[in-house]
């Protein structure tokens, strides 16, 4: 039950979703343009960076958030379920951007949510996962790519930080913490499906910081 707490606390957090607000009160909805995901590299290839980093500064905050309350409302009841139980709230964030009710179930990807989940989670992870995308993003332009390796490190991240006792969480919760990674690793895969058909198809839309965006 109170993994189902934390994660209805962290969908409500996710429900804020900062780029079709912001996009809202410019006058547009922001699934209607660029690529259609309601996200921070959408908003910067649509109205600039200060749209793109703020979309990013909101739906990264709304994760630290949902994790830190869970946090504040659970310390010293759970033991050394807690870490699991901010991962449920961060998961849920993610659930809620990707898939808000009110919006049809049309949200985003949820990469700066999960930006929020490792940089409340554990620092290690955090900084891999900021070399990992910075790394790819300013080699290749693609920031699907970058979010994708983002991924798969954060699962490689999971089980080896688990298995060497870091998390200090008995196995049978380590394993569950593993199995919640994986299904957020699958649902990040799986909204970037189209991403991903254009990276093999070596069409995928590069993002640049400047005015120089190309389509
Ligand atoms: O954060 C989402 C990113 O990985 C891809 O966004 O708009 O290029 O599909 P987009």
């Amino acid at each position: 039950m109170v993994r189902l707490i934390c994660l209805a606390i962290g969908y409500a957090f996710g429900l804020f979703q900062t780029s079709y607000i912001y996009g809202k009160l410019h006058g547009i909805d922001i699934r209607e343009h660029g690529s259609g995901n309601a996200g921070s590299t959408n908003m910067l290839r649509t109205l600039g960076l200060k749209a793109g980093l703020l979309t990013f500064a909101g739906d990264c905050m709304k994760c630290i958030l949902a994790v830190a309350l869970v946090r504040i409302l659970f310390a010293g009841s759970y033991g050394d379920m807690l870490p699991l139980l901010a991962f449920y709230a961060a998961a849920g964030t993610i659930l809620g951007h990707n898939f808000p009710f009110y919006l049809g179930f049309r949200g985003g990807k949820g990469i700066a949510a999960t930006a929020g989940l490792v940089l409340s989670f554990n620092w290690i992870m955090a900084i891999l996962g900021i070399i990992t995308f910075f790394t790819t993003f300013f080699v290749t332009h693609l920031v699907s790519l970058g979010s994708l390796l983002v991924y798969v490190g954060i699962m490689i991240e999971l089980v080896a930080l688990g298995q060497s006792g870091y998390f200090g969480m008995s196995q049978m919760h380590l394993n569950e913490l593993y199995a919640v990674g994986l299904v957020l690793a699958v649902m990040a895969f799986w909204k970037h499906r189209e991403n991903i058909k254009r990276l093999l198809g070596g069409t995928e839309r590069k993002t640049y910081l400047s005015s120089k965006q190309k389509e």
